[in-house]
């Protein structure tokens, strides 16, 4: 299974509508896509954040391969070019760091970390994005024991301890008022 449709059971096991959706780092919107064209219904809101711009802990092209600001670039027209005034689809261009400030804690049913995957960025992804989860909402996340990115299971394992669950497509999730540390 793929990442989206690992994550649209999920959400489709939460088994309720309005759903708020939050997805850090989109690039062109794979997943976005299918999440939403699959639970489209069900939605209220789906915000994507990401800043579509390379920077210093963010330009190896060896780590990532979309980290080149052409490709970013192509990436940010694809995905504008689906959401194409979707009235539930509203796009952040920002940080994550600085996105984030713009909800309300308790807010989101389910968020997808997907952005940076260097250990910092994803500690501090999972303390700031945990916290605008509703008690019950989902946190999602991807990469986890990717080749060559260690530092997502690492950072789960600090946080979560074991107290996560493992999908297909090194995909790692909690559901928040389930887990410790949070
Ligand atoms: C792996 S791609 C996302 C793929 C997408 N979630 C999917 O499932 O198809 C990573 C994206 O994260 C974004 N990104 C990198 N650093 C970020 C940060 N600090 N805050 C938000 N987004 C970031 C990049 O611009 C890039 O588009």
């Amino acid at each position: 299974m793929k990442r989206w449709e690992v994550i649209s059971n999920l959400l489709k096991e939460l088994s309720k509508d309005n759903l708020i959706i939050g997805e850090v780092g989109v690039f062109e919107g794979k997943t976005t896509r299918f999440v939403f064209d699959e639970n489209e219904k069900s939605i209220e809101e789906y915000d994507l954040i990401d800043p579509f711009k390379t920077y210093p802990d963010y330009d190896n092209i060896n780590y990532d391969v979309r980290a080149n600001q052409i490709k970013l670039n192509y990436a940010e027209l694809k995905l504008e070019k689906y959401i194409n005034n979707k009235r539930k689809i509203k796009l952040y261009k920002d940080f994550s760091e600085y996105a984030v400030k713009k909800f309300k804690d308790n807010y989101f049913d389910c968020v997808f970390i997907d952005a940076n995957h260097e250990y910092k960025y994803i500690v501090n992804d999972i303390e700031m994005w945990l916290k605008k989860l509703k008690v019950g909402g989902l946190l999602i996340g991807h990469d986890f024991n990717y080749p060559d990115l260690p530092d997502v299971k690492k950072a789960v394992e600090t946080h979560f301890g074991d107290h996560y669950f493992l999908e297909d497509d090194y995909i790692w999730w909690v559901k928040k008022g389930e887990t410790l540390n949070e």
